[in-house]
């Protein structure tokens, strides 16, 4: 499907390639903890210190090109939910700017927008957790359809449509008048998949989406996600910490650090020729059948405090390569070789690692 046949708007490009779907520009999310009533009057008293800020996602940029698949891969806490969820449309960047189709979201109308985040629909690590217990599967499956004008809220048309998603995410429509506590793990989330394609979207955003089931379940959602890929020529931000899996499936990879991307490439070039520091130790985590000597240091130290990242390159502190200016300027994202950028002062000193 071309973007001008889109079902999420037939939105106008400033002349950017016309294969990119999504586009960010230095998105940042900075969040801050809750303080109450008490709290707020004493900060503005100057009796109490203002809340300190996190930085989950720190000016990222991002492309999303239709048709691909691109694995996000980083720590716990590194930010990828949260830039899963800013480019979901589910929370607002605090800083930056998202493009869809080249067409700055800001600059839509509520419905355009309403439109667009159908579009891209996030497929979670517990779909139970969002599963409404007293829905049945049809509901759950039908709601968002019938809110949104796909389907009417009755009819065979209707009836036939539900059927069809689930279907589409291999279950048995015989389950339709089942609740979600009566079906397995697996199942679930074959029903928050269902419930996602019922608003024909054209990304799909993965967090974590296969880390809670059986590593046999696991295979079969992640083949389910390949064929749904094939058939409605979908586009995927998946998720993960497991950097196999992302091997596997993606045609890119991003590598997250304390909310900073720190290298991105094609996924055969960044697994032969990891660049960052950060990207080499996580390699080393993954164990090779073909080799019984590993090529990189794996990671030492804890992450550090989102809350108070490292200055510089936040990866100093755990960085084997680490050298003086590392602790004062934070390296910027360059190319290393075609369409791979990695942000690390040694590819400026031309040492390499
Ligand atoms: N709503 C929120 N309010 C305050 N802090 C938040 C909120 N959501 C996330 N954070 C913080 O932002 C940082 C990034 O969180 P995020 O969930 O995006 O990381 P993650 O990479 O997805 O981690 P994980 O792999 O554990 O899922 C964390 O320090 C987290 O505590
Ligand atoms: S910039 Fe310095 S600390 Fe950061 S990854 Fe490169 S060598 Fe290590
Ligand atoms: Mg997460």
């Amino acid at each position: 499907m071309n973007p001008a046949q889109s079902p999420h708007g037939a939105l106008s490009t400033t002349g950017r390639s016309p294969d990119v779907l999504l586009e960010g520009r230095n998105l940042s999310r900075v969040f801050g903890r809750k303080t109450d009533l008490v709290a707020q009057a004493l900060i503005k008293a100057g009796l109490a210190q203002p809340p300190k800020m996190l930085r989950a996602v720190d000016r990222v940029d991002l492309t999303i090109k239709k048709g691909e698949v691109v694995g996000l891969v980083g720590e716990s806490g590194c930010g990828k939910s949260t830039l899963g969820r800013v480019i979901a449309g589910i929370i607002d960047p605090t800083e930056g700017e998202l493009f869809w189709q080249g067409c700055d979201i800001r600059s839509l109308s509520s419905a355009e927008r309403r439109q667009i985040k159908l579009g891209v629909q996030m497929i979670f690590q517990n779909p139970f957790a969002s599963l409404n217990p007293r829905m049945t599967i049809e509901d759950v499956v039908g709601e968002a359809p019938r809110i949104h004008g796909f389907i009417q809220r009755s009819g065979k048309s209707s009836v036939e449509y539900i059927d069809e998603q689930m279907r589409r995410a291999g279950l048995p429509p015989a389950l339709k008048s089942r609740y979600a506590h009566e079906l397995s793990g697996g199942q679930r989330q074959r029903i928050g998949i269902a419930r996602a394609l019922a608003v024909q979207p054209e990304v799909l955003v993965c967090d974590e989406s296969v880390a809670s089931l059986d590593v046999s379940i696991q295979a079969q959602i992640i083949n389910l996600f390949m064929d749904l890929r094939q058939e409605l020529q979908l586009t995927y931000l998946f998720i993960s910490h497991d950097l196999s899996l992302v091997e596997h499936i993606s045609d890119r990879v991003i590598i997250m650090y304390l909310g900073r991307v720190v290298e991105e490439a094609p996924v055969e070039e960044i697994f032969s020729h990891p660049n960052h520091p950060y990207t080499r130790a996580l390699l080393a985590e993954i164990p090779r059948l073909e080799t019984t000597k590993r090529r990189f240091t794996a990671l030492k130290g804890e992450l550090p405090s989102p809350m108070s990242p490292p200055p510089g390159c936040h990866f100093h502190p755990r960085c084997p390569h680490a050298f003086e200016r590392c602790k004062l300027e934070t390296p910027q994202l360059k190319e290393v070789a075609p369409n791979h950028v990695s942000a690390c002062h040694l590819n400026d000193a031309g040492q390499g690692i």
